[in-house]
């Protein structure tokens, strides 16, 4: 797929995809003798119709080689049921590719790979318990078993229940070779009367960096790091005809002084399809569909300093309103959602205490495609009305909810 500077090549890319046709996004000045190597067996054009004069600056000998070619905008991809489908017509006639990029083709190629590259060393990951490192580990094992080594680190700053459930899922379910790092006290001690957000960030980036390499170090002499890099993250740090729009982080913010080569068993696929193969591996739909989660966890949603005390009502607020969401079916509709806990007190009153003066929850749900700009969800008001009653009645030092309506710009998605 030429990419010609619209965001709409990732949703060619990922269509050409559904058809089981394996593709990559390429700038528009790729170079004739990189076309050459790569031998595609079919170039689509991803016009960008905002920009229509990129196309003449593209290599016209390109279009010599006679490879097929095709003209598309994101609209013309917008097929009704009884249109003839040209994409599936120009893919498996013109271009005659034969559907065989499955998951499970991924998979067994990924294995192959992957033992190549590391013969008889090691490998480390950094299992985060989110969607990208759990599937890149899950895969990685498959290829290694125990030479794969999972490092999670329990910072405190977790959801109710997910430190059990990635030790449960990783050593019990998968046999994975999982070292569990109970690491809560060192971080709450760390952030400790820390108020500023920039500064908890730091704080839990560094720290995480220092019980990670105190893990690494135990064990020896390991050559290989895996990470959950996706397609985006690649395209993002300035694959496509866009450049750089930021450079890519990786998750915590990984030693680069180990001198650990990366294996990225990931990064050719998009969001959807690395679900798709984590179910293939076997992890749970819990696992496969969790939300996005920000690296320092809790501390974010935590306005002011940690405690505690305070972590316990999120946790519990939190734990409510994924529950109630997940049982209106709504989870999935969802790209965040998540419980806030401001530095502030409000005046209530109890049957049990009469008056009260105690904390209120702010519920954050939002929609988004890239976290880049985001919307509130029109979540229903009988939901709505149900989580705060269970809030209320089921948190203690709770006695006001309240719903964040704010869209992305100008509010961000987190609230630190
Ligand atoms: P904001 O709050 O900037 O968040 O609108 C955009 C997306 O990024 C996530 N986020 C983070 N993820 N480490 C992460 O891995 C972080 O420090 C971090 N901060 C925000 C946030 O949850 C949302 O999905």
């Amino acid at each position: 797929v030429l990419d010609f500077g619209s965001p709409d090549s990732q949703v060619i890319a990922r269509k050409v995809r559904e058809y089981d046709v394996y593709c990559e996004i390429k700038p528009y000045f790729i170079t004739l003798e990189e076309v050459e190597q790569l031998m595609p067996k079919g170039i689509i054009l991803a016009a960008d119709p905002k920009n229509p004069d990129a196309i003449g600056k593209m290599d016209f000998d390109i279009l010599k080689l006679g490879i097929p070619v095709l003209e598309v905008s994101r609209n013309d991809l917008d097929i009704k049921d009884d249109d003839i489908d040209f994409l599936r017509i120009f893919l498996y006639f013109e271009c005659q590719c034969t559907g065989n990029w499955t998951v499970e083709s991924f998979i067994n190629n990924s294995i192959e790979e992957i033992r190549e590259k590391v013969g008889t060393g090691r490998a480390l990951c950094a299992l985060s318990g989110g969607v990208d490192s759990s599937v890149a580990a899950a895969l990685v094992h498959k290829a290694l078993g125990d030479k794969l080594i999972c490092i999670f680190v329990d910072h405190g700053l977790l959801r109710k229940d997910e430190a059990i459930t990635v030790e449960k899922v990783f050593k019990n379910t998968l046999d994975i070779n999982l070292i569990k790092v109970d690491a809560r006290e060192r971080f709450l001690n760390r952030l400790k009367g820390v108020t500023d957000p920039e500064r908890k960030r730091k704080i839990i980036g560094e720290e995480f960096i220092r019980v990670f390499e105190e893990e690494a170090e135990k064990l020896g002499d390991i050559e290989f790091l895996v990470q959950g890099t996706l397609y985006p993250d690649v395209l993002e740090s300035g694959v496509g005809a866009s450049g750089v729009v930021k450079s890519h982080h990786n998750v915590g913010g990984l030693p680069e002084d180990m001198n650990l080569q990366l294996i990225e068993p990931l990064k050719d696929l998009f969001k959807d399809e690395v679900r798709k193969v984590g179910t293939a591996l076997g992890l749970p739909d819990d696992m496969v569909w969790r939300q996005p989660f920000p690296g320092p966890g809790l501390a974010v949603r935590i306005l002011g300093e940690i405690t505690e005390e305070k972590l316990n009502i999120v946790r519990n607020a939190d734990a409510i309103l994924q529950e109630e969401i997940k049982k209106a079916g709504l989870y999935r509709d969802i790209w965040q959602l998540f419980a806030v806990l401001p530095e502030m007190k409000s005046v209530g009153v109890s049957e049990k205490l009469g008056r009260t003066y105690s904390n209120a929850i702010i519920i954050r749900a939002v929609n988004s495609t890239d976290g880049m700009t985001a919307d509130w969800v029109r979540l229903p008001y009988e939901v709505l009305g149900r989580i705060s009653d269970r809030i209320l009645k089921e948190v203690e030092g709770v006695n006001r909810v309240v719903y964040d309506i704010t869209p992305k710009p100008p509010g961000t998605i987190e609230w630190e």
